[in-house]
């Protein structure tokens, strides 16, 4: 995709960090941006915000994790702009960090797999055929993980596998038919975000009843790693890699490459039947 102005992008996760960044971006490049995102007064502040610069945006308040929900941000996208050209499944939560992956709760995996995984699958069914029926073509851009590339640390990692997996058989599929369409699978590294913050949007319904026996393990890995995206990257020069990969139809955008140790120790590990390396985890 070369032209911008003028088309329309839909964000999701788009009040805070990286959606965000990608809503200002797109905007930038004069695009009509919808803003998706589960918190509503962040997303109302990030649509004023917008709008007072003078961006044609609108925000539509979505819980990505329900597939009615995301019928009805591409409702409001193609009834208000009559068109989408650029789909970036974006929102997503750190999750369980409790514990041991089989000590995690029904509900653990329902929050954490629903948000970041199954809204990129009700993104791909619900978003893929507007993309194909634009005469234009258009992109998809769902955002993985580094922890997607390097040795899987916990259910976040298990989740952005899945969402690297499934860009691949979507781009595939794509190919297999000639489409107009492409799509990138997002590896960003360290970003500085609120992603360790993700809690605030667990919805009630998804809590646990009670303190789990990891949870305080859970919440002091929170605050280390929040400290640690601190001092990430920022969220605006990830916009720029998710620019250059719209326009250079990139499967894979990194955004970095402190990571490349990791990545080949990992496959040299697959390759050797030997043990995987355990570096740092990624954001
Ligand atoms: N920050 C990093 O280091 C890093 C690295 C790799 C990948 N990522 C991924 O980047 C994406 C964006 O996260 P971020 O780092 O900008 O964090 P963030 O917390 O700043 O932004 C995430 C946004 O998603 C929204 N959200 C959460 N649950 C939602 C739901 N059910 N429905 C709709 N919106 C919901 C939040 O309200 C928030 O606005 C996520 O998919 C995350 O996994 C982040």
């Amino acid at each position: 995709m070369e032209q911008f102005a003028g088309k329309v992008a839909v964000v999701t996760g788009a009040a805070s960090g990286m959606g965000r960044a990608f809503a200002q971006r797109l905007a930038e490049e004069q695009m009509k941006v919808v803003l998706a995102d589960i918190e509503a007064a962040a997303l109302e502040r990030a649509v004023a915000e917008m709008a007072g610069q003078g961006h044609d945006v609108h925000g539509v308040p979505t819980d990505v994790a329900d597939p009615a929900a995301i019928a009805a941000l591409a409702e409001a996208a193609t009834g208000r702009y009559g068109r989408v050209d650029v789909v970036c499944n974006n929102a997503g939560v750190e999750g369980y960090l409790d514990g041991p992956i089989w000590e995690a709760t029904d509900k653990d995996w329902a929050w954490t797999f629903g948000v970041n995984y199954w809204s990129v699958v009700h993104g791909v069914r619900t978003f893929l055929p507007i993309l194909l029926d634009n005469p234009d073509g258009g992109h998809m851009v769902n955002t993985a993980s580094m922890t997607a590339v390097v040795p899987a640390r916990n259910m976040y990692s298990i989740t952005k596998h899945g969402v690297l997996a499934l860009t691949e058989v979507v781009h595939a599929d794509l190919k297999a038919r000639g489409a107009k369409v492409g799509v990138s699978a997002l590896c960003p590294g360290i970003i500085a975000t609120r992603l360790f913050q993700g809690s605030r949007n667990r919805p009630a319904e998804l809590q646990n009843e009670a303190p789990t026996s990891g949870a305080e393990q859970g919440r002091a890995m929170r605050e280390q790693m929040h400290a640690r995206l601190s001092t990430g990257m920022s969220p605006a020069t990830v916009a720029e890699h998710v620019l250059r990969g719209i326009r250079e139809e990139r499967l894979y955008i990194l955004t970095d490459q402190d990571w490349d140790e990791q990545i080949e120790a990992r496959h040299d590990a697959v390759l050797q039947a030997s043990l995987p390396p355990i570096g740092p985890a990624a954001g």
